[in-house]
């Protein structure tokens, strides 16, 4: 038995955090195993991690120095959590994944795809998710909702090129394969939202009975 991989992905304060939890309220009804985790981080080890990640610090970070870190908080992820329950045959609700490193260290940063890729392999091997929703919304109104929590992490202090390369490239990714993505237009309020996720429900628990 092999559990199911459904990542949530979209720049900040897209919604991503509050709708796994609503989605996997919705999963549980249908008594489906829900483990929601995220990314970076996952692990008390790959937490630490990603406080590295996100602290502001006075040394720059190379961009090859947050792509190895990114994935080796998600190796850890991988080992302790993610592999674990898939093999249990639970349905992981992850908050990112690889996308958003594409979406970051690729598009953000300008690091090439095929370098991310030669990573994604190392330490996924070939486990990509099932299923991914896209959660896309103008890069102004998710800056809006992040910066409401306060104080801006190491990525949120970043600029208007950068955000637009980062929505960019998760669009083209859920163009390229319509069959593994899912868009849902975020810029909705919470409860348009939460109905465009009720609407593909009936879709989500039939993949997760396989
Ligand atoms: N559709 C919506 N309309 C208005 N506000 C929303 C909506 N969805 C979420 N919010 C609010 O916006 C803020 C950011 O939402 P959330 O934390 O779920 O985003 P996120 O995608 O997880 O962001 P991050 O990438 O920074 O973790 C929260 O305060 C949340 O309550
Ligand atoms: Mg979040």
């Amino acid at each position: 038995m092999s559990g199911l991989f459904i990542t949530l992905e979209g720049p900040e304060g897209a919604g991503k955090s509050t709708n796994r939890e609503y989605l996997a309220e919705r999963l549980r009804e249908h008594s489906i195993d829900v483990v929601m985790t995220r990314e970076p981080g996952g692990t008390p080890l790959a937490e630490k991690i990603r406080e590295i990640l996100l602290s502001p610090t006075d040394e720059a970070m190379a961009a090859d120095t947050e792509l190895l870190l990114v994935f080796a908080a998600r190796a850890q992820h991988l080992a302790q959590v993610i592999r674990p329950a898939l093999k249990r045959g639970a349905v992981v609700l992850c908050d990112r994944f690889t996308d958003a490193t594409y979406a970051y260290q690729g598009g953000g940063r300008g690091l090439s795809e095929a370098r991310i890729g030669v990573l994604e392999s190392f330490v996924q091997g070939d486990l990509r998710p099932d299923l991914t929703l896209v959660f896309d919304l103008p890069i102004e109104v998710g800056l809006a909702r992040a910066a409401e929590r306060g104080r801006l992490d190491r990525f949120e202090q970043e600029g208007h090129d950068f955000f637009n390369a980062v929505r960019q490239t998760y669009l083209r990714h859920a163009a390229q394969a319509p069959e593994r993505y899912r868009i849902v237009n975020a810029a909705q309020s919470l409860a348009e939202v939460q109905a465009s996720i009720d609407a593909l429900l009936p879709q989500i628990v039939e993949l997760c009975r396989g």
